[in-house]
Parts: structure tokens; C-alpha cells; sequence
């Protein structure tokens, strides 16, 4: 039995559905959402043989004309090269506005098709259909795309919210181990910003016992998907609270920056990005030492990176300034008073930020 989680936004609000074997019904539940027209499917080249051929399908056979192009692996391809194949296949084979997007793959496809669709005739309904852990429970849901530009991640983008989402979680079986484990960090997250009964499934199995779990899959996909959901239904355009989403994330974008794009994964970034935020929120907000411990057996537990990386303060700490100007008015950190309790927008003088990063790598 699948699980549906709604996001709430009156007229944009959507269904995720999540559970197992959801891939070859696609077509039905693209029917019932009302995207009838034609579609284009855009596949990461890492997933189109493996499970392109089972969507197409059943978008066939629920009567949808399907068109598909591949997108080559990897974070270089949101792009404007790749976002322009995607206008240039759609305008050859005419699609109109009746017509829809549908997204097969991890974030890149997610974030690219996205904004192709937000931008294709002033905006057309896409479907993600994300087969990565960091896709099901984070970028595939929220509405937020873009590409990347030379200068900088995500300089460029749309918000522009999915019709439908549909989490197969059987697909993260082919995945990667080290990028399933990365996608574990964002769960984690989740359970120190809402809900630290998810660190407590988490602590009790092995990755392995995990990712043979369809019901287990289920309810940690589901459960971050309630949390996303919430924080987005109240705050969509990132006026505030969706901020604390970003739990983690101010060391962890500076690290993933400075230490070259493509050497660490984003959740490994995370990773890291959280303990320090643990450290910052004991020494700011009083948050338990204890706990900060248990988050980082956590992590180990998961494979997760928990030593601190051998980089330069100076240069994470001019990224951290760079990122947070990017977002102007969001400025300040994420931090803990307890797990499932966090403040967002929090000053942290630069001597503390230094002093606690300089603790936790000796
Ligand atoms: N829009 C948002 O709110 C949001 C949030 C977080 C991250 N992101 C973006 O997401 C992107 C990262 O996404 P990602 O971590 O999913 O990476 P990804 O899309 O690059 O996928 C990771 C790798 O896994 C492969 N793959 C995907 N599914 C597979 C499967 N089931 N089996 C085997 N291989 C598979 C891909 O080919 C790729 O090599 C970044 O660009 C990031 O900026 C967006
Ligand atoms: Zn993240």
C-alpha cells in the first residue's frame, strides 16, 4: 500500500505519492491528476535504461503520448546547454500547454526539468518522479528549480511547484550506497529541525536491513515529506521559516565550495555542516552535548564523513559570508535548542564561529 502526503497550497497543492511498484502506474495517475495531453520525458542517463522503458509504458498505455530525452549524469548538466535540448525537443515535437514534463532521475534532473517547465510557454505542469534518497524527500518536493551558472549553484531558477510527485522506493536499490547515505543526511535533518523519532528508526538498523525495508523506506520517505511539506505550506517563497530547512547547510554549502565541487556530495557536506551547527547551538542556545554525541554516532552509523575536513577557515568562512549576501535578509544560523526544536535567522558572532570550527577539528 502507497502513502500519499499532500502539499497544501490551495491551487498548487499536489499529491506525493510514495511506496513500492509506483513506476508502472504511472500513466493512470497522470490521468487522474488530469495531465492528459502529451509528455516529455527527461531521464538522467544513469536511470533510463533501468527504469525509462517502465514509464514509458505505462504513459503509453493510459493512452499519453510520450516523447523522452536523456540528460547525462551529473551535476554539470543543469545547465543552459542542457535546458536549451530540452526547449529545442519539446518546440521539434510541438508540444503545447496541454502538455506536460515529467522528471526521471535524482536532483539535476528534478531542478532542470522543473525550470524548463516553468519557462517553457510561460510555464507547463511537470511530474517528478525522483529516484534518489535526496530527491524523494528533498528537492522533488517544494517547488523550487533552477540550473547553475558558472559564477555560482542555483543562480538561476524558478519557483514552480510539481503536479505530482511519485517516489518509487524501490528504485533507491540500484542507487549508489555513498549517494543513498548522503540522501540519509537530509533525514536526519529532518529529525533534528521536527522530529527526532526519525533518528530513532534510523539508529536502529543498518543501512543494509534499510534499504531491503519497502515499509521502512516508506515511512522515512513519507515522514520527511510530511516535515517539507509543512515548513513549504507555510512559508513557499522562503520568506522565513523554510530557512530552517537549511539546518547545516551554511557550513556545509561553504565546504562543498571550497573543497571543489564534485569531491564531496552534498549530504557529506551536510554531514558535517550539522555537527558544527550541533556545536555552534551548544555553545549559542544551550543545546545538549549529548545529543550532539548521538548525532554524530548517528552519522557514523549511516557512513556518514564526522571528521571535520582539513580546509582553510578563511576561505569557508569568506564562502559562508558570500552565500548568506546571495540571501539577503536570511541571514544568521540555523540552531538547535533540542532535537526537534530549531531557531532560525540566529547571530553568531565571528569570533564564536571561528572558535567552535577551530575546537572541532583539533
Ligand atoms: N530543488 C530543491 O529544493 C533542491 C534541494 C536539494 C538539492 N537540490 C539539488 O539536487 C541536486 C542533487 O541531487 P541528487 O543528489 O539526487 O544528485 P543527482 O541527480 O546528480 O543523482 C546522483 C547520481 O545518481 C544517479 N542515479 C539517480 N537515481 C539512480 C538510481 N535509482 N539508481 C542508480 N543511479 C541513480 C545519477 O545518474 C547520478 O549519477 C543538486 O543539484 C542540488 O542543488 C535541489
Ligand atoms: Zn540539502
Amino acid at each position: 500500500m502507497a502513502s500519499i502526503c499532500t502539499v497544501d497550497l490551495g491551487l498548487r497543492s499536489y499529491p506525493i505519492d510514495i511506496g513500492a511498484g509506483l513506476l508502472s502506474a504511472i500513466g493512470p495517475r497522470c490521468i487522474d491528476e488530469g495531465l492528459t495531453g502529451r509528455a516529455l520525458v527527461v531521464m538522467d542517463e544513469g536511470v533510463s535504461d533501468v527504469y525509462g522503458p517502465t514509464v514509458r509504458q505505462s504513459l503509453d498505455a493510459a493512452g499519453i503520448k510520450v516523447l523522452d530525452i536523456v540528460i547525462p549524469a551529473g551535476e554539470q548538466s543543469k545547465s543552459h546547454t542542457q535546458l536549451i535540448r530540452i526547449y529545442d525537443a519539446a518546440l521539434e515535437a510541438g508540444l503545447e500547454r496541454s502538455s506536460f514534463l515529467l522528471a526521471l532521475g535524482g536532483g539535476v534532473v528534478g531542478d532542470l526539468t522543473g525550470y524548463a517547465a516553468a519557462t517553457y510557454l510561460r510555464g507547463v505542469p511537470f511530474v517528478q518522479v525522483p529516484t534518489t534518497l535526496l530527491a524523494m524527500v528533498d528537492s522533488a518536493v517544494g517547488g523550487k528549480t533552477g540550473i547553475n551558472m558558472p559564477q555560482g549553484k542555483n543562480l538561476i531558477g524558478a519557483f514552480h511547484q510539481p503536479a505530482l510527485v511519485i517516489a518509487d522506493t524501490p528504485c533507491l536499490r540500484s542507487l549508489p550506497v555513498r549517494e543513498f547515505s548522503a540522501g540519509l543526511a537530509e533525514v536526519v535533518k529532518y529529525g533534528m529541525i521536527a522530529d527526532p523519532a526519525l533518528w530513532d528508526v534510523l539508529e536502529q538498523v543498518s543501512l543494509e536491513e534499510l534499504l531491503a525495508d519497502d515499509d521502512l523506506l516508506e515511512t522515512i520517505v513519507l515522514r520527511s515529506c510530511e516535515i517539507k511539506a509543512d515548513v513549504v505550506q507555510r512559508d513557499e517563497r522562503e520568506g522565513g521559516l523554510r530557512a530552517i530547512l537549511n539546518f547545516g547547510h551554511t557550513l556545509g554549502h561553504a565546504i562543498e565550495q571550497v573543497a571543489g565541487y564534485g569531491e564531496w556530495l552534498h549530504g557529506e557536506a551536510i554531514s558535517i555542516g550539522m555537527i558544527y551547527a550541533a556545536r555552534l547551538s551548544e555553545e549559542v542556545q544551550g543545546f545538549p552535548p549529548a545529543e550532539t554525541e548521538r548525532l554524530i554516532q548517528l552519522l557514523d552509523h549511516l557512513k556518514l564523513p564526522t571528521e571535520f575536513p582539513d580546509l582553510s577557515w578563511d576561505g569557508l568562512m569568506k564562502a559562508m559570508k558570500l552565500d548568506k549576501k546571495r540571501k539577503a535578509g536570511a541571514i544568521g544560523f540555523v540552531l538547535a535548542n533540542h532535537p526537534g526544536d530549531v531557531a532560525f535567522g540566529c547571530p553568531v558572532p565571528d569570533e564564536v564561529l571561528a572558535k567552535v570550527w577551530e575546537r572541532t577539528v583539533s
